[in-house]
């Protein structure tokens, strides 16, 4: 394990079997539609690579990247949009992906921004959830591991920018960012 990581949250065959469960829901429920992933990055490019392999059903993808974190683990509370949609979600069922929902702020945001561009739906899957640092109105519709207050890193989430590269997710040391 990384040295900088003081305990392990979720194994690689933890986080597939997980990602796997996530797949086999949206299957179920998007039968017969198409569906537009929209990921919100850059937190979510290992979750969104392997979870969309695990969805056996038609669709796009798509991006944004937002900021609202600046350097430190918690959130300013501002979002900025980075990068906008591609795509034109008018009509389309959109499902956005992210890593992780903490106080809400970043999808509370995304939520009422896509919505205003009236897609026929929209949910949200995060592969984790930390409800207890909840501050914004979100819940997610599709939810992997629901976590204490902690600070994680790996599988695609970062502590100023590093650590996206482990392959397990772990909680990181907290002498790391105090
Ligand atoms: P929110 O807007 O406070 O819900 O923050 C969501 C974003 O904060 C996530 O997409 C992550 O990028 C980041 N974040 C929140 N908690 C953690 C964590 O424990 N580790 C790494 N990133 C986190
Ligand atoms: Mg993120």
């Amino acid at each position: 394990m990384h040295k900088d990581v003081e305990r392990l949250y979720a194994s690689e065959e933890e986080i597939q079997a997980m990602v796997k469960k996530l797949g086999e829901q949206i299957t179920r429920d998007y039968e017969g539609r198409e569906v537009l992933f929209v990921g919100v990055l850059k937190g979510c490019f290992m979750f969104m690579a392997d979870l969309v392999r695990a969805c056996d059903v038609t669709c796009k993808v798509d991006f944004m990247v937002v900021s609202s974190y600046g350097e430190g683990t918690v959130s300013t509370g501002a979002v900025q949009i980075v990068k906008d949609l591609s795509e034109n979600i008018e009509g389309r069922d959109v499902i956005i992906v992210e890593d992780i929902l903490d106080s809400g702020n970043t999808l509370n945001y995304l939520v009422r921004y896509m919505s205003e561009r009236k897609p026929a739906s929209i949910r949200i899957v995060t592969l984790m959830d930390k409800p207890e640092r909840r501050t914004a109105p979100v819940k997610a519709d599709y939810v992997g591991f629901t976590i204490p207050d902690a600070f994680v890193v790996g599988y695609g989430l970062d502590y100023q920018q590093r650590y996206r590269n482990l392959p397990y997710i772990g909680i990181l040391k907290p002498e790391i960012y105090s």
